[in-house]
C-alpha cells in the first residue's frame, strides 16, 4: 500500500437511491415504505421553477413528520449558479437539518464549489447546534466536473459519494443521445468482413470511460461510487444490464428514478449467495495457506493470494452490512 492513508467515508448501504421530486408530496408515503437504501428529495431538475418554494416546504414537513423507516435521507439542492440554492440550504437545514444525513450537490464543477457549500452548511449546523455532521454526495455530470473529479473528491471531509449523472453529462459533453443512460447503436464496432463477406456489429458502452474515471476518483478518496439514472423504467433488463456493468467496475449502487427500479438495484448491488460462499472459502483457504507458510494457493483450480483476501473481505463486509439492515 501507499504510505498515503485513505480515510473511508462512513459505511452506509447505498445499493439503491430513489429520486423523489420535492413537489410530488403524493409520492413521499410510498417512498418511505419502500425497500430503498437512500432517498433523495429533489429540489433541482425534477421541480419546475414556480414549484421550488412549495418543494422546500413539502420537504421540511416530510423530513420532520414522516416515518422514513431508518433510511438514509438526502436532498438534492439546486446548482450553485442558481438563486435557489442558498434558500434550499438555509430553509431546509434550519427547519429540519437534524433529520438529514446527506446533501446532494448537482453539477459540481470545481473543488471551490464544494468549499462554498461546506462553508454555508457549517455555519447553519453551528448556529443550530446540530451534533450530526451532514455528508455530501456529488453528481459528476458536466465536462468541468469530470475534468476536476479528483479535486472534487478530496475537497471536503463531508464527502461520502460520487454519482454519475449520465443525462446532464451527455448534455454537457454534447454526446449524441437524447436518452437518459443506456446504450447507443452508433457507439459500436463493425468487424472486418469475414471470408464469406459477413460482418458483425458489437455494441459498446459509450459511458464506460466516464464511469470508470469517476469510480477511480471515488475509491482513491474513500468515497462510494454510485451510478446514476436509467430513464427507460419499462426496460428492467436494460436497467439490470447497466447496473451490472456499473457494479462490475466497482460502483456500490444505482439510482432508481421509478420505484420499480429499487428491487433491481438492490438485487444487482448485493453480492450473490455464490459470491459470498466463494469469498468465505477464499478467506478459509488463505488462513490455512498462511499457517502453512504460503502466500498463494489454488482454490477450485485457480490461483488466490493476498489480493484475493482483500477482494473477499469487501464482499463479506457488504454481506454483513446488508444483513444488519435486515
Ligand atoms: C442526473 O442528474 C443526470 O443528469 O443524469
Ligand atoms: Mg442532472
Amino acid at each position: 500500500m501507499s504510505f498515503h492513508p485513505i480515510e473511508q467515508a462512513p459505511a452506509r448501504l447505498n445499493r439503491s437511491e430513489l429520486a423523489v421530486p420535492g413537489s410530488a408530496d403524493q409520492m413521499f408515503e410510498k417512498a418511505a415504505k419502500s425497500d430503498v437504501d437512500v432517498v433523495f428529495l429533489d429540489l433541482e431538475d425534477a421541480v419546475a421553477p414556480d414549484d421550488k418554494a412549495r418543494a422546500r416546504s413539502n420537504i421540511i414537513q416530510a423530513l420532520n413528520d414522516l416515518d422514513w423507516g431508518g433510511k438514509t435521507m438526502s436532498i438534492r439542492i439546486n446548482g450553485l449558479d442558481t438563486h435557489y440554492m442558498y434558500r434550499d440550504l438555509v430553509e431546509i437545514l434550519e427547519a429540519a437539518g437534524d433529520k438529514l444525513d446527506l446533501i446532494m450537490i448537482p453539477k459540481v464543477g470545481t473543488a471551490a464549489d464544494v468549499y462554498a457549500v461546506d462553508m454555508l452548511v457549517t455555519q447553519i449546523e453551528d448556529a443550530k447546534g446540530y451534533k450530526k455532521r451532514i455528508g455530501f454526495e456529488h453528481i459528476i455530470e458536466t465536462a468541468l466536473g469530470m475534468q476536476n473529479v479528483g479535486e472534487i473528491a478530496k475537497a471536503s471531509k463531508r464527502n461520502e459519494s460520487l454519482h454519475f449523472g449520465v443525462a446532464d453529462y451527455a448534455a454537457s459533453t454534447r454526446a449524441r443521445t437524447t436518452q437518459i443512460g443506456g446504450v447507443n447503436p452508433n457507439y459500436s464496432v463493425l468487424t472486418d468482413p469475414a471470408d464469406d463477406g459477413s460482418r458483425a456489429t458489437h455494441w459498446g458502452d459509450m459511458w464506460h470511460h466516464a464511469l470508470a474515471t469517476m469510480v477511480v476518483a471515488a475509491r482513491a478518496n474513500g468515497l462510494r461510487p454510485i451510478d446514476g439514472p436509467f430513464g427507460d423504467f419499462q426496460d428492467p433488463e436494460g436497467y439490470k444490464a447497466a447496473a451490472n456493468r456499473a457494479a462490475t467496475l466497482g460502483c456500490e449502487g444505482k439510482w432508481a428514478i421509478h420505484p420499480s427500479q429499487i428491487a433491481l438495484a438492490n438485487e444487482v448491488m448485493s453480492p450473490s449467495a455464490a459470491d459470498i460462499d466463494r469469498a468465505e472459502r477464499i478467506l478459509v483457504a488463505m488462513a490455512e495457506a498462511e499457517k502453512a507458510g504460503k502466500g498463494a494457493v489454488s482454490l477450485d483450480g485457480r490461483l488466490i493470494d493476498y489480493a484475493s483476501i482483500r477482494q473477499a473481505e469487501n464482499l463479506v463486509g457488504k454481506a454483513k452490512q446488508i444483513a444488519a439492515k435486515g
